[in-house]
């Protein structure tokens, strides 16, 4: 083709062609290909006649495969080594999205935009994990994006915590949104105990999108500051707490007819995007509810161990907090407060602070976090006639259940299963249940496991655009990684060890077979239905995946900035030294973590009987936690040995 020529469509690429020769045996040829970038044609000359030599070539390889192994920093050691190196490449993953973008972009056919919100987040969830430094000021800068109604900016700009007005003026509220931040933002407090995160104050983000994306601002344009004004005129700045309080307060009453949070433009699936009106996502209700929860939890640490009796929140607040348990019931009223609040902070907001008691602050969402799972559990739990039960995960938008039918004609979608068993929505008889009807309806061996849904042999234009895609493909009922993960980090959670292996081990499995995923190391968005790894390394799947073998299948926990140690390997992981290791970072400490499991016990059996802390005998109240004091002690140059002894 000349340099005129023109396709559109295609994926570029740029080839070179030798000339063809003869290998004799045991003869040998190489090629170098150098790619290099300078000021001039000089500098070009000059770095080919540096490097374009066999030996300088290796040394330089070595060089490149060194830097990237120092940013690797955690390692595993378990009976499968193959795992063990598989999981080596996930923790480069997240590196590789950080440079190229999500695992859409590069590709022609998946949309096209920035990073968007959801990522933001949870990208963080890696870091926090390998690269903690920088975490801090990250997450206060996202803050940032957050719109005085809950909702949040949704074009991110190259510097970090830059948030853009949409000039195209697109409304799209995806509901799912404001249960992020505070996902990483637990994490965070978790491992490192920085209670105070949560009392920084920060800006709120202002563009013309008001009540919700439901209407516009007609008194602001884009000439006017991002940021959200009191009546003075004031830039307001309220703490992280507040921020989350709003995120998490305006969703309960964000609600459709079936008094489950509306589902708006979309949810995590961004491709239910055809539901705005009457959609309801019972999925991320569950998630909304656990969130209340944990930060009632975060408060009652704020109120104990920072001795603080009152919180100060923005005076409209007291709109969302004021509220009859009662009413609760009733989808009209919950309309109506959160339209009362959205309407005075509409333009702008009056810039005066109350405080408020901690107690009734606690009491409050703790009563919203019950009443929500208890109304999911009472109303959305389905059997069929095959006798199997699970959860209903949404409402299109005809208002009618998505979920439930027998035999092939099954709908049954992944989503609304993870996110009840993570927020312990789900008892321990309707884990047992679900994985039994997962099992039946969803489990696929041939592509890598759970996939996001069954087929619904429609294409169903009152959910989204997922029911275009072939089934097998996307999100429509590929194996999607992301909620597969998810999947195992909820089971694992509640305890489920075996079947929350039995997810990442059908996931690996799948993806080490070469022949049939065609993928390099690593984990790959989703799946097809010919068992394909697709939009393979971008994906933000890879983060929670190290966070769940870390956190829940190793146990290396933070607890307030405390390292506790909570394995739940199961007996086949263990070498034949009967040991499993994991090398990483805690409280900037280099540390080896090795568990010896010489009584050969399965999980269940063992718990922890001893913990050396270099060859010594580590005594702590709680025998499975090692102080952050301790840790600090520890010199920060080498790496230290932690032995822990199962039995
Ligand atoms: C992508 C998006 C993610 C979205 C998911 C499902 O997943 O980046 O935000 O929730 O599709 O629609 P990922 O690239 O992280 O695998």
């Amino acid at each position: 083709m000349n340099s005129n020529g023109k396709f559109e469509g295609y994926e570029a690429i740029g080839a070179i062609r030798f000339n063809d020769i003869i290998i004799e045996p045991g003869q040998s040829k190489t090629y170098i290909v150098v790619m290099a970038f300078g000021e001039s044609k000089r500098d070009i000359e000059s770095i080919s006649n540096d490097v374009l030599k066999e030996t300088d070539f290796d040394s330089l390889l070595e060089e490149t495969k060194l830097y990237w192994n120092n940013k690797i920093n955690i390692s595993y050691k378990t009976k499968d080594s193959e795992f063990d190196n598989w999981m080596y490449w996930v923790n480069f993953q997240p590196m590789l999205r950080r440079i190229y973008g999500c695992s859409f972009l590069p590709h022609h056919d998946y949309g096209k935009g920035g990073r968007g919100w959801r990522d933001l987040w949870q990208d963080c969830l890696a870091l926090l994990a390998m690269d903690p430094e920088n975490v801090r000021q990250m997450l206060l800068d996202n803050f940032g994006g957050i719109r005085f109604d809950g909702t949040n900016a949704t074009i991110i700009g190259n510097k970090q915590g830059e948030f853009i007005a949409d000039r195209n003026n697109i409304t799209r509220v995806w509901m799912d949104h404001g249960a992020w931040p505070f996902l990483t933002t637990k994490l965070y407090i978790e491992q490192s105990g920085d209670i105070e995160f949560l009392l920084e104050k920060q800006l709120y983000f202002k563009d013309l999108q008001v009540i919700r994306g439901e209407e516009k601002d007609n008194l602001w344009n884009l000439e006017q500051v991002n940021n959200q004004l009191t009546e003075d005129g004031e830039t307001y700045e309220g703490n992280i707490l507040e921020h989350l309080l709003i995120q998490h307060l305006t969703e309960f009453y964000d609600v459709g007819e079936h008094n489950v949070l509306k589902l708006h433009g979309a949810d995590w699936n961004d491709a239910l995007d055809m539901a705005s009106e009457r959609g309801e996502s019972v999925a991320f209700s569950a998630l909304y509810a656990e969130n209340l929860e944990d930060i009632a939890e975060l408060l009652k640490v704020i109120k104990d161990k920072m001795n603080i009796k009152n919180i100060q929140l923005a005076e409209e607040i007291q709109i969302l907090l004021n509220v009859n348990t009662v009413e609760y019931n009733s989808v009209d009223k919950k309309l109506k407060v959160l339209k009362k609040y959205c309407e005075k902070c509409k333009h702008s907001i009056t810039g005066k602070v109350i405080e408020i008691d901690c107690d009734t602050l606690i009491e409050d969402i703790k009563g919203k976090a019950k009443w929500l799972k208890e109304h999911i559990r009472k109303n959305e739990w389905i059997s069929n006639e095959e006798e199997f039960s699970w959860f209903n995960g949404y409402y299109d938008n005809n208002g009618r259940r998505v979920e439930g039918g027998t035999g092939n004609e099954t709908r049954m979608m992944l989503t609304g299963q993870v996110f009840t068993i993570m927020s312990n929505t789900a008892n321990e008889e309707q884990v047992r249940s679900i994985i039994k009807a997962c099992d039946n309806y969803l489990y696929d061996e041939s592509v890598g496991g759970y996939k996001l849904n069954t087929d619904f042999n429609e294409v169903k234009t009152d959910l989204g655009r997922m029911f275009g895609f072939a089934y097998g493909h996307k999100e429509n009922g590929a194996v999607f990684s992301h909620m597969a993960i998810m999947y195992a980090n909820a089971l694992y959670k509640r305890g489920f060890v075996e079947e929350g292996f039995k997810v990442i081990d059908s996931l690996y499995s799948h993806c080490n077979k070469f022949e049939i995923s065609r993928i390099y190391p690593g984990v790959p968005e989703y799946i097809n239905s010919r068992g394909r790894g697709m939009y393979h390394y971008l994906t933000g799947s890879a983060s929670w995946l190290i966070l769940t073998v870390l956190a829940e299948m190793f146990g290396v926990k933070g607890d307030m900035g405390d390292l506790k140690l909570e394995p739940k390997l199961l007996l086949k992981q263990f070498d034949e030294n009967y040991k499993a290791a994991i090398n990483m970072t805690f409280a900037e400490r280099r540390v080896h973590i090795e568990y010896i499991n010489e009584a050969s016990k399965e999980f269940n059996e063992y718990s922890i009987k001893e913990i050396y802390l270099d060859n010594n005998k580590y005594n702590s109240e709680n025998y499975s936690v090692i102080y952050k004091k301790d840790i600090i002690l520890l010199d920060e140059g080498k790496t230290h040995n932690i032995k822990v002894i199962l039995e």
